[in-house]
């Protein structure tokens, strides 16, 4: 199919940008790319960027140099789409929790160990400190080549409780679960609040300048199916849904990562239109079931970014064969890790983009 010039997508109200096409359910040559985590430590002018502004946080809140962080992979690898480069833990700090990250140790707050605790949390004192996040989205948008799209996010509630209720990452996430298990009222009433601040959050992302959203759900696949549709499925169903009548042609992208075969019915459950595949989902199931009806995203290994050579082209071919002409947006099935070769980067984009002669 020849994609239409601007001409004819804007008599047609069609989309030109490649990501919002798929998006839009319209075939393709080859998949639109973009990597998760595509801006960070495995990239020289990152680490220079990151350095300079002080710490990780201090880089979240400079407008300046997260809008530069963020068009460093766009101006080396030309991805279809720019992930604003925040953080999912931010919203902890605005509700008012202590938030740090440390030097190979990753975040730390402070944890909530009561129901009562939840009362200091004030949603609608969000803005003030995301204020710079939102001058960083207009500076992306401002600065993005003309077929590149602005992917806003956030972290879904399930994943944002644990680590405010842990205090940090975990394997297993104990407090979390005791709260699910054994105060579910009090769970709610945090959900609540995560929800109210998420909407309000990405509102503020898109009337910035953000074309689609992403929620991350990074550890969906922790609970059980009851827990995982009240804490995973229902608050991004109500964040979905606010969104949605604000902004009725929002794409929204979700990722619950090692949801399985909860993965079946949770676009139909959630509103998402596109469902990040993570990287254990099996091509086959994930073809008769997921991209029959619904956009996907993902799912290279990261470690095959690492590995590269035959292994990485095996990969990446299987993949730009299952999902072929339309419904796919070629993704990892998790975040890039800083110790990737930029030449296996490299050798990436050629094969995906290279796959637009062969089509
Ligand atoms: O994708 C992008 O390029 C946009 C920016 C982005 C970051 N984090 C920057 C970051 C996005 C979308 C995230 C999401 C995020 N953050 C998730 C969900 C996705 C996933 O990876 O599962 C989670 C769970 C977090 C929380 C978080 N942030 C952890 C656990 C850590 C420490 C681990 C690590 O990789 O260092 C971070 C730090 C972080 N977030 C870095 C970056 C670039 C590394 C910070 C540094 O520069 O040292």
């Amino acid at each position: 199919p020849v994609p239409p010039t601007p001409l004819t997508a804007q008599l047609t109200k069609q989309p030109t940008k490649p990501l919002l096409r798929t998006l839009a359910g319209l075939p393709s040559t080859r998949p639109p790319l973009w990597l998760m985590r595509q801006a960070g430590r495995y990239l020289p002018e990152y680490r220079q960027t990151r350095f300079e502004a002080g710490g990780f946080l201090d880089l979240c809140y400079d407008p300046e140099r997260a809008a530069e962080v963020t068009l460093q992979p766009i101006r080396r690898f030309g991805f279809d789409a720019a992930i604003l480069f925040a953080d999912i833990l931010l919203i902890c700090q605005a509700l008012g929790q202590h938030l740090e990250f440390r030097e190979n140790e990753g975040p730390v707050l402070d944890p909530i160990r009561t129901a009562g605790e939840l009362t200091r949390l004030n949603p609608n004192g969000i803005h003030k400190t995301l204020e710079p996040v939102y001058e960083a989205v207009g500076r992306i948008k401002a600065d993005l080549p003309p077929n590149c799209t602005m992917i806003g996010f956030a972290g879904a509630p399930w994943t944002v409780a644990t680590y405010m209720l842990e205090g940090k990452g975990s394997k297993d996430y104990p407090a979390a679960k005791t709260w699910a298990f054994g105060n579910p009222i009090g769970l709610n009433t945090l959900m609540e609040i995560l929800i109210e601040a998420t909407v309000a959050y990405l509102d503020r992302q898109v009337q910035a300048g953000a074309e689609v959203v992403q929620l991350f759900d990074t550890w969906a696949g922790v609970l059980p199916e009851a827990e995982f549709r009240k804490f995973c499925i229902e608050p991004v169903r109500r964040i979905i849904a606010a969104l949605k009548a604000r902004y009725p042609t929002l794409p929204v992208i979700a990722f619950p990562r090692g949801a399985g075969i909860m993965y079946d019915g949770y676009a139909a459950a959630t509103g998402a239109d596109a469902l990040g595949l993570d990287y254990t989902m099996p091509l086959g199931w994930s073809k008769d079931h997921l991209w029959s009806k619904h956009v996907v995203q993902g799912n290279l290994d990261p470690r095959l970014l690492v590995v590269g050579g035959s292994a990485l082209a095996e990969g990446v071919q299987r993949l730009l064969s299952t999902f072929k002409g339309r419904n796919h947006i070629f993704n990892l099935g998790h975040g890039i890790v800083p110790e990737t070769p930029i030449r296996h980067v490299e050798e990436l984009v050629r094969l995906v983009k290279g796959s637009e002669a062969l089509a």
